[in-house]
């Protein structure tokens, strides 16, 4: 069994969508992939919940209980691989969890390692995207869904999906548009990612 553990810090709209993706298109039946672990940095995210609910495992890693970066991300490193399987090392799915992985989490789960962000990558990484979006006057935006390296939000194009930027929009409504796409772009390319897995 391949075990998808999801990194999280917020609402975990994505999550849901995965999760959602992976009972109705039966990934334990086709792949023998299942959403195994929903985990996140912040105990007060709303996804959390969400995925008790579902009868998921949940985990919280506080960033704030360890003395540095390296110290939770080897924390971080040890709670996914307790999910490796013989032969099946787990997907690393991360979706919204708002935390700068270092270069050593990075390099041991490379190739294993989804992100979703919120732009039409290479164009603004980082943060703040749909207002930087508005700001350079973009006509389109839009989503990415990427491996995982060592530079910030680069690494391999997976799926992308791209929205119209209307004349009065805001952050907020260029980001809900935006979102309705991650929902779709981002259980594809899991589901990508397992048939070439
Ligand atoms: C999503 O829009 C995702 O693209 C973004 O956070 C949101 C999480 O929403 N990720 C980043 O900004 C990563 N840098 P969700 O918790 O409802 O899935």
């Amino acid at each position: 069994m391949r075990n998808i553990v999801i990194l999280i810090s917020g609402g975990g709209s994505n999550m849901a969508a995965i999760v959602r993706a992976a009972q109705q298109e039966q990934w334990e039946r086709k792949w023998h992939a299942r959403v195994a672990l929903v985990l996140s940095n912040k105990a007060d995210a709303g996804g959390l919940q969400w995925a008790h609910e579902h009868g998921i495992a949940t985990q919280v890693l506080d960033h704030k209980a360890y003395p540095s970066r390296e110290a939770f991300d080897a924390a971080l490193a040890d709670a996914v691989a307790a999910y490796d399987q013989p032969n099946w090392p787990a997907l690393v799915v991360l979706a919204g969890f708002m935390r700068i992985l270092t270069p050593g989490f990075v390099q041991r789960f490379e190739g294993r390692l989804l992100n979703i962000h919120p732009s039409l990558l290479p164009a603004f990484a980082g943060l703040h995207t749909h207002q930087r979006a508005i700001d350079a006057g973009c006509r389109f935006a839009g989503a990415t869904v990427h491996g995982v390296t060592a530079e910030l939000d680069h690494g391999p194009i997976w799926e992308q999906a791209v929205v119209p930027v209307l004349p009065h929009d805001t952050a907020q409504t260029l980001a809900a548009r935006v979102l309705t796409q991650e929902h779709i772009i981002y259980p594809r390319a899991v589901r990508r990612w397992l048939e070439q897995a």
